[in-house]
């Protein structure tokens, strides 16, 4: 039989730990804690000890010590020196010591009941905890890419922003199905031949939820969102906004993931007549220059709107820039009924008629029926504080600040959408 040795870990034994621990074959309780962290734990000095064969590296058990609770954080064996009580006489060693140090409870947490050092663990008298299971996220922002954020003004958005647009279902579907769902299975995507989305523009009339959208795709990829205001990028000069732009771009294509959402894209993509200092030949055709190197990396996403694509340079909407141009409509009936019970429901009422708000709101966005939400709050409040009347809202106040708030839509902005939609729609 070869002979092994333990004893405790040294500073030049991190060359040939580091394999043995980053390795899946030979890592146990690889769950817990990544590889960065346990060289952390090295350098500053936890206990850990190896098993060596001559002048080679075959095991090692690693723990971190918080007062008198201890965590191994990696057990590692070489696949060759499997089952024969190395495991076992590890973490005896490690065990001495740490009870030497104080230490009164040991854990160690494991993904899988198959895993290495699992059975040392047992031979050594540890239970398994019933009841006990492993929760974890995955932070998706690299630690390289915070700078960027921060340059770029992007930032992570959390979850849940998608559940709560409501209404919507038609534009919602379509954006799941065509965008969020193809960039989330990004490998069956690819099996089945479909490229998943790089590019899309969304286009619809003021406050109907472009922007809400972008973030709420950003939200559901859990990717960092950064956005883009051209006319604040301008400066003083249009060869100025196409510096400007060059350079984000090149900052974001950086980014390990990403979705870039550009608002008023008409500042920088308008056709030739409209165009104004913003959007000057130059920063047009920097535009189109940038779109498709944005488009070479894979988890990328660029996201435009505008209230107005027809008056976009139509080489800027051309199939290849744009994956999909899609509408986002004023809400029907159903939508502006989902986003009433969203707004209503933090304001108390009294049994109010539903259908009469809906219809009494036939022109307003989404961003109308908030502001009218907004309204009644501020009404019932005023009532409750000034005049100590009930703190609930009444479908008569709900209808009367429904009157007083102007909608966005008309019937000829309606029916310009409409016209959009069949000249420039593409999903
Ligand atoms: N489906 C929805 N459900 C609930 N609230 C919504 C919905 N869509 C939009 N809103 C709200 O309406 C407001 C305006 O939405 P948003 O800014 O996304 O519109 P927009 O289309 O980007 O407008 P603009 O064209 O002016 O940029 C926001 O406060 C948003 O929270
Ligand atoms: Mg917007």
């Amino acid at each position: 039989m070869t002979s092994w040795r333990i004893r405790d870990f040294h500073d030049d034994d991190l060359d040939m730990a580091i394999p043995l621990w980053g390795d899946p074959d030979t890592a146990g309780a690889a769950a817990a804690f990544g590889l960065s962290e346990i060289i952390a734990a090295i350098r500053a000095g936890q206990p850990a000890v190896v098993a060596v064969v001559g002048g080679e590296l075959v095991g090692s058990a690693v723990a971190m010590v918080d007062r008198d609770h201890a965590w191994i954080m990696r057990i590692s064996l070489a696949g060759s020196w499997r089952k024969q009580g190395i495991g076992s006489a590890l973490l005896e060693t490690l065990e001495s010591r740490l009870v030497t140090d104080g230490v009164r409870r040991i854990s160690c947490l494991f993904a899988d009941s198959e895993e290495v050092g699992v059975a040392a663990l047992e031979h050594r008298g540890f239970n398994v905890r019933d009841g006990l299971l492993l929760y974890e996220k995955v932070e998706s922002v690299a630690t390289s890419d915070i700078g960027i954020l921060s340059e770029v003004g992007g930032r992570m958005l959390g979850p849940g922003l998608w559940e709560e647009l409501g209404g919507m279902v038609r534009e919602k579907e379509l954006i799941e199905r065509r965008v969020i769902l193809p960039l989330a299975n990004e490998e069956l995507a690819g099996r089945v031949g479909l490229f998943p989305p790089r590019g899309i523009m969304l286009f619809g009339p003021p406050g109907t939820g472009k922007t809400t959208f972008a973030k709420g795709v950003a939200s559901r990829l859990g990717w960092p969102f950064v956005e883009l205001f051209p006319s604040r990028l301008a400066g003083e000069s249009s060869a100025g906004l196409a510096n400007a732009l060059r350079q984000t771009f090149g900052l974001v294509g950086e980014l390990d993931q990403v979705v870039l959402f550009i608002d008023e894209v008409e500042e920088i993509a308008s056709a030739r007549e409209q165009r104004t200092l913003s959007a000057a030949h130059g920063v047009t055709n920097e535009m189109l220059k940038l779109i498709p190197t944005f488009r070479e990396k894979d988890r990328r996403l660029l996201v435009c709107a505008t209230n107005s694509v027809r008056a976009l340079d139509s080489a800027f909407l051309r199939h290849g820039r744009f994956d999909y141009v899609i509408p986002v409509g004023p809400p029907d009936p159903e939508a502006r009924r989902a986003i009433w019970i969203r707004y209503l429901s933090s304001i108390p009422n009294d049994d109010i008629d539903l259908d009469a708000i809906v219809s009494a709101s036939s022109l307003f966005t989404p961003a109308d029926i908030e502001f009218a939400a907004r309204r009644t709050a501020q009404a019932v409040f005023e009532e409750a504080l000034l005049e100590k009347g009930a703190e609930s809202a009444t479908t008569e106040l709900i209808l009367s600040c429904i009157h007083d708030t102007r909608p966005t839509l008309s019937t000829r902005i309606i029916e310009e959408f409409q016209q959009d939609i069949e000249d420039f729609a593409r999903v």
